[in-house]
């Protein structure tokens, strides 16, 4: 349990856009922030953050609320997880109380394992300092030329020859072999015991964007070619690979700043890259990238530089990596190293300056670099160079933004001496291809759809047509909340002959009164709570805060609240610009779009009652006394509806 008191430093301590912009790079944007939505792959940006309000809304996964819900969603913890990982980052120490058996019980397995990769980190750490940890680990590292501040920077480590090392201290420090065997520290022996996973290597602690310690590569010191080199922990709930890039919670900033970010394949590339001041890089640790890592970086830059080794092997399984960056719309460019190096091994080799000046100076446009690549020994073999321009449309057809598609397609016709329309025509080819493959199964749902329409008949139609209730009751909520604390003056008389009075009133006292005089009820039950709240601190003479519709309310709450708010801002946003051409009070807008909110409810319960009329009617199975008095019905609200629309046209707003 973390304590009230520490729960409340951590609400007062955060900053959301501080927090988000660790997630998402945001942009300032008059009063709020905006940036390319983390659940989404949009790619036009449509997530905005309002740091007066405290909150978040993405518009292209529909998710909002507070910072809290932020951090559980985009992280996927729980709201003490996301507590804590808050904490983290304000440096907030959590001195938990005295936890009960089921509130242990109750801790996540995620959570739990968590704890255990955290405390083997800090262990493998501290073996650095013990007499073979600094015979062994230390100076193995040292011998590789790290520095001492690299070493801590990176938070490697050592683990113990001997086969449970480890697992004893482990067990000493209150974890059970299960948790051990879980994130991977452990393994099964033959005869059923268990032994450290990874005795006798050094450890790359491998952690997530927050800096949370998530797993880690384990680096043999012996030289046989038959021990795998490196030992990596396994996949689990709290590791997964896919969406990890080793470095990048030490690049995060960087990345931002420079707007660029390098990508190399080792854990030593990206130490001995910081050794040599750039701090913008991450590494895919080996594996082939995927899309999950891609939208790691996309939270940050669109740019990326491939780091290559010089060998032509590793360069050729990259080139698909090239592919998958570009179709995620990543600017990309190239740089490789002489005779098989790698950065790490290239910075050895030269001074800081000298290596910065290389991966800046020497990058290359992706496409040229593979058309050099492809070309080594084609010479003028047409059946080579064919294939070549073939590899060529493919990587280009890639690039989603067609403009930067047919620039390229002019540098490759020019450098080839190809026919630009010809090479336009077979990039087009390929683009097409991938859209159908694409699109087949939106095109399905799509006619799917319209055959329903179609077979509801227009009486289907133009019922789809109509606003739906529940938005309608969105525009109550709204109005409430934008304007619940405007004053307004009305007029109000007791008797017919006396004299009015003028009388102050908040707009939410006004709203709660029409909507409770008007007997509107509401059918949305997120709508309904937040009306609730208001009724219940009106009665208090309160209007509710803003905080209070975020603070221990459920997601549906929080997400509507949020919507009203965003809105608020955008649509404020317009107000300004318009502000110029209908200079209106605002008393006289509130009062009319309050009237017009009420009017267009009782419109659509009056139209909709009368689509249940008619259903009713055409289903044919009522007697002729009951057809008389629908009918009669029928004419009754038809002739509401007539007054309402009426009324709609006096109250509407300009
Ligand atoms: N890798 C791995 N398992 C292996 C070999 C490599 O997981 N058996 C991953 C590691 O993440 C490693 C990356 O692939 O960092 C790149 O491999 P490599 O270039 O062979 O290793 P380096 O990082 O260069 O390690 P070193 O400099 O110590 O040789
Ligand atoms: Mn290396």
């Amino acid at each position: 349990m973390i304590p009230t008191e520490t729960v409340e430093l951590i609400h007062q301590t955060a900053v959301i856009e501080d927090v988000v912009g660790d997630y998402v790079e945001l942009k300032k944007q008059g009063s709020s922030f905006r940036g390319l939505s983390p659940f989404t792959n949009e790619k036009t940006p449509s997530f905005y953050v309002v740091p007066s309000k405290g909150i978040f809304k993405c518009f292209s996964s529909g998710k909002g609320g507070s910072l809290m819900t932020f951090v559980m969603e985009v992280e996927k913890v729980n709201y003490p997880e996301a507590l804590k990982i808050v904490a983290r980052k304000y440096n907030i120490e959590i001195v938990e109380k005295e936890r009960t058996a089921e509130e242990i019980q109750a801790e996540t397995a995620r959570e739990s394992m968590g704890n255990a990769v955290s405390w083997a980190s800090k262990w493998f750490t501290e073996q650095l300092e013990t007499e073979t940890g600094k015979a062994v680990g230390k100076s193995y590292f040292s011998s590789r030329g790290f520095r001492d501040d690299i070493i801590e920077k990176f938070k490697v480590g050592y683990c113990p020859e001997g086969w449970d090392t480890m697992a004893k201290a482990a067990f000493d420090a209150g974890y059970n072999e299960e948790i051990l065997m879980e994130v991977g520290l452990c393994k099964k022996k033959q005869d059923g015991g268990m032994f450290d996973f990874f005795k006798g290597r050094v450890m790359f602690p491998i952690r997530d964007v927050t800096g949370r310690v998530i797993g880690f590569g384990g680096r043999t010191l012996k030289t046989e070619k038959k021990i795998a080199k490196y030992f990596n922990s396994p996949e689990s709930p709290l590791y997964n690979k896919s969406k990890v890039l080793y470095g990048i919670h030490l690049a995060k900033a960087a990345i931002n700043k420079e707007d660029m970010c390098f990508l190399v394949e080792g854990y030593t590339d990206v130490m001995a890259m910081h050794q040599s001041g750039v701090e913008n890089v991450v590494a895919s640790s080996g594996t082939a990238l995927t899309v999950g890592q891609i939208s790691l970086i996309k939270r940050f830059t669109k740019n990326v530089t491939v780091l290559f080794d010089g060998d032509a092997a590793g360069i050729r399984a990259s080139l698909r990596g090239i592919d998958l960056l570009l179709k995620e719309g990543m600017k990309v460019k190239v740089v490789t190293f002489p005779d098989g190096d790698d950065p790490d091994s290239y910075s050895k080799k030269v001074s800081s300056s000298e290596l910065q000046e290389h991966v800046t100076a020497k990058a290359q446009d992706f496409l040229s670099f593979k058309a050099d690549l492809l070309s080594d020994g084609t010479g003028d073999n047409p059946i080579k160079k064919a294939e070549m321009v073939s590899a060529l449309v493919e990587t280009i057809a890639c690039i989603p933004d067609p403009i930067q598609r047919t620039v390229y397609v002019q540098a490759i016709a020019a450098r080839l001496k190809l026919q630009e329309k010809l090479l336009q025509s077979e990039v087009a080819k390929k683009v097409a291809q991938e859209i159908t493959k694409e699109q087949k199964r939106g095109v399905k749902d799509y006619v799917l759809e319209a055959t329903q329409i179609f077979q509801e008949g227009q009486q289907g139609a133009s019922r789809r047509l109509r606003t739906k209730r529940s938005l309608l009751e969105d525009n109550l909520v709204r109005l409430l909340l934008e304007h619940g604390e405007s004053i307004l003056k009305i007029e109000t008389s007791s008797e017919e002959d006396e004299e009015p009075i003028e009388a102050d009133v908040t707009f939410a006292e006004l709203l709660m009164h029409r909507v409770e005089t008007q007997s509107i009820v509401m059918e949305d039950p997120t709508t309904e709570f937040i009306l609730s709240r208001f009724r219940d601190s009106l009665d208090e003479g309160e209007i509710p805060a803003t905080e209070s519709f975020f603070n221990g309310t459920s997601q549906d709450v929080q997400q509507k609240a949020a919507d009203m708010l965003v809105s608020k801002y955008n649509l404020s946003e317009n107000w300004e610009h318009k502000h110029h051409i209908f200079p209106i009070k605002e008393e006289d807008i509130l009062e009319k779009a309050l009237s017009s909110a009420t009017v267009r409810i009782h419109l659509h319960d009056a139209q909709r009652n009368i689509d249940l009329l008619l259903e009713k009617l055409e289903s044919g199975d009522c007697s002729d006394d009951e057809e008389s008095r629908l009918v009669r019905e029928k004419i009754t609200l038809d002739k509401k509806v007539m007054e309402l629309t009426k009324v709609l046209g006096v109250v509407i707003l300009p």
